[in-house]
């Protein structure tokens, strides 16, 4: 028997990177790779990368320093480490990759992953190789049916991809040009794996995608079935206890996907809806082609669809020429929603996109001020939101083992993490918790089912 050889992956950025992974892990586990958890001895290292903002693509040149020492290492135990660069700065910058990383024997983009097993071929026999193109017909080619045991071993929340790429063009954004033009799965297909998750144990979906609400696949019908409806008939399949979706853009909101909200109880009330400013002229500059006021009214028809809905988003601060006021309203909209959670970045100009060409700039000082006073706003909503949680009973999907023993950890429907000490065999389940305190970002608890003189008994003991 040949022994296994080893593959280590490392993923920045999104949740498709981190999907993309797994089918990486898919495809090679046909050709005798096993995952493990260090890059120091492994046959294969593949860095996943994220090329959104300056900071997440420079990473990959200080990695790339490390691994070179390690391959070295590797080298003169006898043994041959191959070091393959995926994601999105291996689309945007594979050429520069290659010259710039003589350690890298593999450059591969996002359209290309079921080439790898070829591509690791090519690496040996011509030293290095390279593949960035985008694929004429099937973008969702590469994706591999994972194997029961791997659906197992990875828990009992999902992503299953339902659309890639992006034809918006926000003025600030890669995502365009690293994963290409939009483009949606089959229903038949997402049907057929969630129905192979929901079967080995995963109860929880979150369908992704760059632009997820832009969902326009071919239903049975051969109609182009919008994400309500895609959802709808998801939450039919037998196991499926919990959907969620992500990445949603305000302008793709449509009725259907309202309804769902309405209508499914499966369907988590907790939607990632990016605004990115609060201003009309930023939001104009930054192609988003909605105004505040736009936003703030798909809010409102989420909220009168499903009272209990709570809101996350993201912003930039310091996007070219972004002025005090602009900046301020801002955090005007921001009061005035009330998020769960947001995340807030500074801009970042990437090369290739039309706002890295505009010549106002914000200065580094007043762009660190403007982050600091919003992600102020930002954490004190997210705190009110997680106090509001102490003294209610809430559903929680128990998900693992947590690190205190004792401690099983799940999720709430707006993915607030909760504690309780149980048995394990909790996991997989949806029961209530009530809850009685905070601890950062989680919530503390005691399951709700227990009978209570059994709960106090134990306590007192
Ligand atoms: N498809 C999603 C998210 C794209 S990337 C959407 O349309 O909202 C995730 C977030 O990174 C964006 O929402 C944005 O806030 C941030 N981002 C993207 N490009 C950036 C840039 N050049 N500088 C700073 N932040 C950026
Ligand atoms: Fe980027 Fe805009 Fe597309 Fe989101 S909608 S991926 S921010 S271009
Ligand atoms: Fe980053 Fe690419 Fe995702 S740029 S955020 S990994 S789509």
């Amino acid at each position: 028997m040949t022994t296994p050889r080893k593959l280590h992956i490392k993923s920045y950025g999104c949740q498709m990177n981190v999907y993309d992974a797994q089918r990486m892990v898919d495809t090679l586990a046909g050709e005798g790779f096993v995952e493990t958890a260090s890059a120091d001895d492994a046959d294969l290292v593949i860095l996943n990368t994220c090329h959104i903002r300056e900071k997440a693509s420079e990473k990959v040149y200080s990695e790339l320093g490390r691994l070179r020492v390690a391959k070295e290492e590797a080298a003169r135990a006898g043994r041959e480490m191959k070091i393959a660069v995926a994601g999105c700065v291996a689309q945007a910058e594979g050429e520069e990759i290659i010259h710039r990383a003589p350690t890298v024997d593999i450059v591969v983009g996002p359209q290309s992953y079921h080439h790898l097993p070829q591509l690791l071929q090519r690496a040996r026999a011509n030293g290095r190789a390279l593949e960035t193109e985008f694929p004429v017909e099937d973008k969702f080619g590469f994706l591999p049916q994972p194997k029961p045991d791997a659906i197992r071993a990875r828990g009992i929340s999902a992503f299953v991809t339902v659309q890639e790429g992006c034809d918006k063009f926000c003025t600030f954004c890669v995502v365009p040009y690293t994963r290409g033009a939009e483009v949606s799965r089959p229903v038949a297909k997402i049907i057929d794996d969630v129905m192979q998750l929901a079967d080995n144990g995963v109860r929880e979906i979150t369908l992704i995608g760059q632009n997820v609400n832009a969902y326009h696949g071919e239903g049975p019908d051969g109609r182009a079935w919008p994400l309500g409806k895609l959802l709808q008939r998801l939450a039919e399949i037998p196991g499926v206890a919990r959907l969620r979706y992500s990445t949603s853009h305000p302008r793709d909101v449509d009725d259907s996907l309202i309804a769902a909200h309405r209508d499914l109880p499966e369907l988590m009330p907790f939607v990632h809806l990016p605004v990115q400013s609060g201003s009309d002229r930023i939001l104009a500059a930054m192609n988003r082609k909605h105004t505040a006021d736009d936003y703030r009214r798909v809010i409102d028809r989420f909220r009168a669809a499903r009272q209990d809905i709570a809101f996350s988003s993201d912003f930039i601060v310091g996007f070219p020429g972004e002025t005090r006021e602009e900046f301020s309203a801002t955090l005007a909209l921001v009061t005035q929603i009330g998020y769960a959670a947001s995340y807030s970045f500074k801009y970042s100009p990437r090369p290739g996109t039309p706002a890295a060409e505009m010549r106002e700039t914000v200065s580094a000082l007043e762009m660190d001020e403007r982050l600091g006073r919003l992600q102020g706003l930002i954490d004190s909503q997210q705190s009110a939101f997680n106090r509001a949680a102490i003294g209610t009973t809430v559903d929680v999907l128990f998900e693992r083992a947590a690190r205190n023993p004792g401690q099983i950890v799940g999720r709430t429907a707006y993915l607030q993490p909760a504690h309780v000490m149980a048995s394990p065999d909790i996991i997989g389940k949806i029961l209530p918790v009530r809850i009685d305190s905070l601890e950062r970002y989680s919530l503390i608890g005691e399951l709700a089912t227990s009978a209570p003189s059994l709960v106090s008994q134990t306590i007192g003991a």
